[in-house]
């Protein structure tokens, strides 16, 4: 596992880079489909069960998108409201990025089809591919924009419709995935509180072990490629597990270093929720209470790119988040990719 990159804003607990900026999330929105698929629903689908699968994952149940739904859709459902609860009108939007590993298509960009949708005329749109880690990446890389003054308003997307490339037949993956999105918007609001630090991580040389192997350049769709089940989400488990705890853990310990923070400062902990056990295996190392953790796999299952953007949609809604507490987010994905960040609310 790579060693963490030393970050060039150091103490950014400081809020403002030597620009004199400061990057804020001024509002968050989320979306989930109104269809819940339950365990008990996939005991009748493959060989499982609803035990096995709570106490293997935690998880209960999970969305799945309607058939004319893409992410595209799910995405700016998100969008609207977290437009709606910042006061932000589309047409105020500089860029907006979409981090999902299920675009509605190879190209155009769900970036550029949510633009479309919101009536964002004046952003710049494209995609982010960091898989599950993908709502930090675009987190950081957003507040790259706002920080050098490029854009006043990025709005940041993590959005799957994973029910589109999870293969039905097998109960090592079809358990744990569901559907829905995640919005943020970042302006540059001086002295205010905001994103103290975000970092990012890759290992590419572990990216065979959760891959969709089909349709791509490599092995372009043809009979043969679904014959072979290769458009399907693909997943070394155990293997993903372990280097998913190790790699949180190191996230954690490199962002909470770069704002010289302790874990015990922080009110609120989203993990990226793909497993409970994972989730429980992270907190222990890092030092953290059981209190501090928002969890909500129950109910949504592992969704990627959207995982941590509902979770802290949802957390800021239940009033686990109020003004001024320290929040750190946590993610691990396909690449591998894994990432922190460290927001003051
Ligand atoms: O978002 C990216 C990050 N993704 C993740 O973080 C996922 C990481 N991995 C995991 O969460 C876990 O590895 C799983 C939940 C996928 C699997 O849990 P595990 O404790 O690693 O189980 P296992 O793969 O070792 O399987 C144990 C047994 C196997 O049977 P045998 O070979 O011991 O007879 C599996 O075939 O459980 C079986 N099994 C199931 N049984 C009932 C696997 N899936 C199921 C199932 N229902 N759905």
């Amino acid at each position: 596992m790579n060693a963490p990159t030393p970050n060039r804003f150091r103490n950014p607990r400081a809020k403002h880079n030597y620009l004199g900026q400061s990057c804020s999330i001024v509002a968050v929105g989320s979306y989930v489909p109104e269809r819940i698929l339950t365990n008990a629903e996939l005991e009748r689908l493959v060989e499982t069960s609803d035990d096995w699968i709570t106490t293997r994952t935690g998880i209960k149940e999970r969305r799945i998108a309607a058939a004319d739904q893409a992410t595209s859709d799910l995405a700016a459902r998100a969008a609207l409201k977290a437009l709606s609860s910042g006061g932000v009108a589309p047409a105020q939007l500089d860029l907006i990025i979409v981090a999902t590993v299920t675009p509605d298509m190879p190209f155009p960009s769900t970036a550029c089809l949510v633009q479309q949708k919101i009536g964002a005329t004046r952003a710049a749109a494209f995609d982010l591919e960091a898989a599950c880690s993908g709502f930090i990446y675009a987190l950081e890389v957003g507040q790259q924009f706002i920080m050098s003054r490029t854009y006043e308003t990025v709005l940041v997307i993590g959005a799957e419709k994973l029910s589109s490339i999870v293969d039905w037949t097998d109960r090592n993956t079809c358990v744990l995935f569901g559907d829905g999105a995640g919005a943020a918007i970042l302006q540059n609001r001086p002295n205010a509180h905001g994103l103290l630090t975000a970092y990012m991580a890759a290992d590419g040389s572990k990216g065979n072990v959760l891959c969709v192997p089909g349709g791509g350049s490599r092995q372009p769709a043809s009979a043969n490629s679904v014959a072979n089940r290769l458009h399907y989400l693909r997943m070394d488990g155990k293997e993903t597990f372990k280097n998913a705890v190790q790699a949180m853990h190191l996230a954690a310990r490199e962002a909470l270093q770069r704002c010289e923070l302790d874990i015990s400062q922080i009110t609120c902990i989203i993990p990226h929720q793909a497993n409970r056990r994972i989730i429980d295996a992270v907190a222990e190392r890092v030092g953290a209470r059981p209190d501090q953790l928002f969890v909500n796999l129950e109910k949504y299952g592992n969704t990627s790119a959207a995982s941590v953007a509902i979770a802290l949609d949802e957390a800021v809604v239940a009033g686990r988040i109020r003004r001024g507490d320290l929040v750190l987010l946590l993610v691990f994905g396909a690449g591998f990719t894994w990432g922190a960040a460290v927001i003051e609310w």
